[in-house]
């Protein structure tokens, strides 16, 4: 694994994606990095089934910040089921790799998402 971040990292860290929050949004989930302390609120707006509005917002490290920036990415468009199965790992790559100890960072950006949905069909009783 690369021991520096790639210029896709920077580009999303420097360029953020998404940055903010959902007022009325339809699903909230926070997390927070037991590892280090950070924390990250993913806000979705949902339609059909299918992520239409997604935003974040990242009190963290570089790599926290390019992580839920590509993730929301990832996630925008894609149906519910498939967003769930988004991994710390498919967002890693994406990004080309993060150094070794930031490894632990791109846990929240899947989880936040993870648990936004699980908020969502909790109010819509699914
Ligand atoms: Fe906390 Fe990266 S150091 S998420």
């Amino acid at each position: 694994m690369d021991e520096q971040y790639t210029e896709m990292v920077k580009d999303h860290f420097f360029n953020p994606r998404n940055v903010g929050e959902i007022k009325d949004a339809d699903g909230v989930g926070t997390v927070g990095n037991p590892i280090c302390g950070d924390v990250m609120t993913i806000y979705i707006k949902v339609k059909d089934e299918i992520i239409i509005d997604i935003k974040f917002k990242t009190f963290g490290c570089a790599a926290a910040i390019a992580t839920s920036s590509i993730l929301t990415g990832m996630a925008k468009g894609k149906m519910l089921d498939e967003a769930l199965k988004i991994t710390r790992d498919d967002v890693a790559n994406e990004l080309g790799g993060l150094p070794a100890i930031k490894l632990h960072c791109s846990n929240l950006a899947a989880d936040a998402l993870r648990e936004a949905i699980k908020d969502y069909r909790k109010k819509n009783k699914r």
